[in-house]
């Protein structure tokens, strides 16, 4: 937890990972009509048994629903509304977070990035977290096509490409979904970059093959700032909020995702079956100490 850091938001939680810290506000879900209180056993049993009769957690529906609210209901005071697991309505509440309440059964959460307005902008631009390491457009350019064109030359691109050529030959694919990639515009940016430079080979590998087919691509990680929404648009990636990526994906979708810290595998898995998924390996956890 973190300081309040507006007015008006009394909860706000501030995340950090090695490129940026950020600040979130959390908001409660409450049931419109209360139930018989539960312990934890009878929760966990019960979702056990849903998950095991194959109910998925994610649905697009359930998720575009929610997107199509955030649009409109847009004025303070307006209700969000959302159904749960078990069919149960919850009320979603911005101001008075206390941790989460009733939504056991409920796999979408709500949460919103607080940023500060720049206030010499006249389009409004946000001040990113880390101000003082953030670089220029051309700086962040000069950056991703310097270190892409060695990706492009090193042996492991040249493996990666003849796996597509083996693995990916027969697919037909018209979109590139890349999640949780992280930033190119911020400090530590290898890992993004990487993941964006592979991104780009597979586009440019799908243009060859379908003889410069119209591919879509997207990226989602809501680390993003406005400096990477102009690179990435420069280098054909269009960046995307959440949840727009969760429903973008289909079946000839290419989807990458290394490290993300929400539940992509779960989220795929129960709504999509894209042509190919570039992830890491599911690895037993070593319970043993
Ligand atoms: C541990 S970092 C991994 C970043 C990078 N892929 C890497 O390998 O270093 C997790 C990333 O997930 C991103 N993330 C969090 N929520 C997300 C969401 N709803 N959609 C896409 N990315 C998300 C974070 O902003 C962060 O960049």
């Amino acid at each position: 937890m973190g300081d309040d850091i507006d007015e008006g938001y009394e909860t706000i939680m501030s995340s950090t990972s090695s490129q940026s810290c950020t600040t979130w506000a959390t908001i409660q879900g409450t049931l419109i009509e209360p139930r018989e209180k539960e312990t934890k056993e009878q929760v966990i049993a019960k979702i056990d048994t849903l998950y095991e009769s194959g109910v998925p957690f994610f649905t697009k529906n359930a998720i575009r629903a929610l997107s199509n609210q955030l649009k409109t209901k847009t004025t303070p005071g307006d209700k969000i509304i959302t159904k749960d697991l078990t069919g149960a309505s919850i009320e979603w509440k911005s101001l008075d977070w206390y941790g989460v309440q009733d939504t056991a059964y409920e796999p979408l959460s709500l949460s919103y990035r607080i940023r500060q307005l720049d206030p010499n902008s006249k389009t409004k631009e946000t001040i990113p977290d880390n101000l003082e390491d953030t670089k220029d457009r051309e700086t962040v350019a000069k950056d991703f096509l310097e270190k892409s064109q060695a990706w492009e030359e090193s042996e492991t691109c040249q493996r990666f490409k003849s796996i597509l050529s083996s693995e990916v030959n027969g697919h037909d694919i018209n979109k590139i979904v890349g999640l949780a990639c992280g930033s190119l515009a911020l400090p530590n940016n290898e890992n993004a970059t990487n993941q964006t430079a592979l991104l780009v080979t597979v586009r440019n590998w799908l243009k060859d093959r379908d003889q410069d087919a119209d591919i879509s691509c997207y990226i989602q990680d809501p680390m993003n700032t406005s400096v990477d929404r102009k690179v990435l648009a420069d280098i054909g990636f269009e960046m995307i909020d959440d949840p727009r990526g969760w429903l973008e994906i289909d079946e000839r979708s290419v989807v990458l995702s290394v490290a993300p810290n929400v539940p992509v595998k779960e989220i795929i898995a129960d709504t999509a079956r894209p042509a190919v998924v570039i992830w890491n390996r599911v690895e037993e956890e070593d319970t043993k100490s």
